[in-house]
């Protein structure tokens, strides 16, 4: 039977509607509008688009949305010192540097440099420490997500069998970590993994984050199972543009898995959303609100 398909858009979109609620009531209630800063080095395309979304989408949820855009070659010490500035702005409750940087660039001493309260990334070294600590946190908006569509299928991930392919700072390491919150058994799987098809015969959950195109494939896939696709990776296409596909290989596996996200249209449109969800718990904090209720 074919899965069921996890419609990243529909839940993406309600969440951002949830945050527009409590954005609303905390301006009402508090007089606080949270605020989130981009920086943006440089002119990749591919960024460009991100950043345009998250602008967009910010300005929709009722925030002060900050656009920062440095040309290619700036010096390190010129992004620094607007990391600085935001970092005292009152009115900046989150800052997002986009990734990645250019080489000339430090990318760790960036984002060290950022005020972990305003870390809406989730990538300075004391929220990744809170988190892997099992503390309160903020934490990466892709692994965020994640969670939230398999608690679409799930209501509860405790006890559930876990295999998550992929450890980069950004999404794999995380997700173990937000995984391990919920209570579920984690296995870590990376690209040197042996024999990924048996590791991945006991999992009830399957997490594909290795930015290999279609890697994951349906003899790998215990039937039922509920398989996240984090991957973006465009591949030339027969009409000469790029086409997108991600980590799994779809159309099999869809054969197979219980429930799955489409490359488009799954966990990419929630990294956005849950951007919005932690500048407003950073702005709720930063004033000594309660958390939200999202
Ligand atoms: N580039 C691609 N995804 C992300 C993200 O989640 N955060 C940042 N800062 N850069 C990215």
């Amino acid at each position: 039977m074919a899965a069921r398909i996890i419609d990243g858009k529909v839940i993406a979109s309600e969440l951002r509607a949830r945050v527009a609620d409590e954005v609303a009531r905390v301006q009402r209630v508090h007089g606080v509008t949270p605020g989130l800063a981009v920086v943006l080095v440089g002119s990749d395309p591919a960024s460009q688009v991100y950043v345009r979304s998250k602008h967009k989408q910010t300005q929709a949820a009722g925030m002060a949305s900050f656009e920062h855009v440095l040309p290619a070659d700036v010096e390190q010490i010129e992004l620094l010192a607007l990391i600085g500035k935001l970092n005292r702005d009152p009115g900046v409750h989150g800052i997002l540097v986009q990734l990645p940087l250019p080489k000339s660039l430090d990318t760790e001493a960036v984002i060290n440099a950022i005020d972990p309260a305003k870390d809406v990334d989730g990538l300075h070294p004391n929220n990744a420490g809170r988190l892997a600590g099992g503390f309160a946190a903020l934490s990466p908006c892709t692994p965020l997500g994640c969670i939230i569509l398999t608690k679409s299928v799930h209501a509860s991930l405790e006890g559930l069998n876990a295999i998550v392919i992929g450890r980069s700072n950004l999404v794999g390491r995380p997700l173990v970590q937000l995984l391990l919150n919920e209570n579920a058994t984690v296995t870590i799987a990376h690209s040197r993994s042996r024999d990924l098809a048996q590791l991945c015969a006991r999992a009830d959950l399957v997490y594909g984050a290795v930015g290999r195109p279609e890697m994951v494939r349906a003899d790998w896939i215990k039937p039922g199972a509920t398989v996240i696709d984090v991957g973006i990776n465009r591949l030339p296409g027969p009409d000469g543009k790029d086409r997108l596909v991600g980590d799994v290989a779809f159309a099999e596996v869809s054969e197979v898995a219980g429930a799955i996200t489409p490359v488009p249209g799954g966990v990419g449109q929630m990294t956005v959303a849950c951007l919005l969800v932690n500048t407003l718990r950073a702005a709720c904090a930063i004033h000594g609100l309660a958390k939200p209720a999202v």
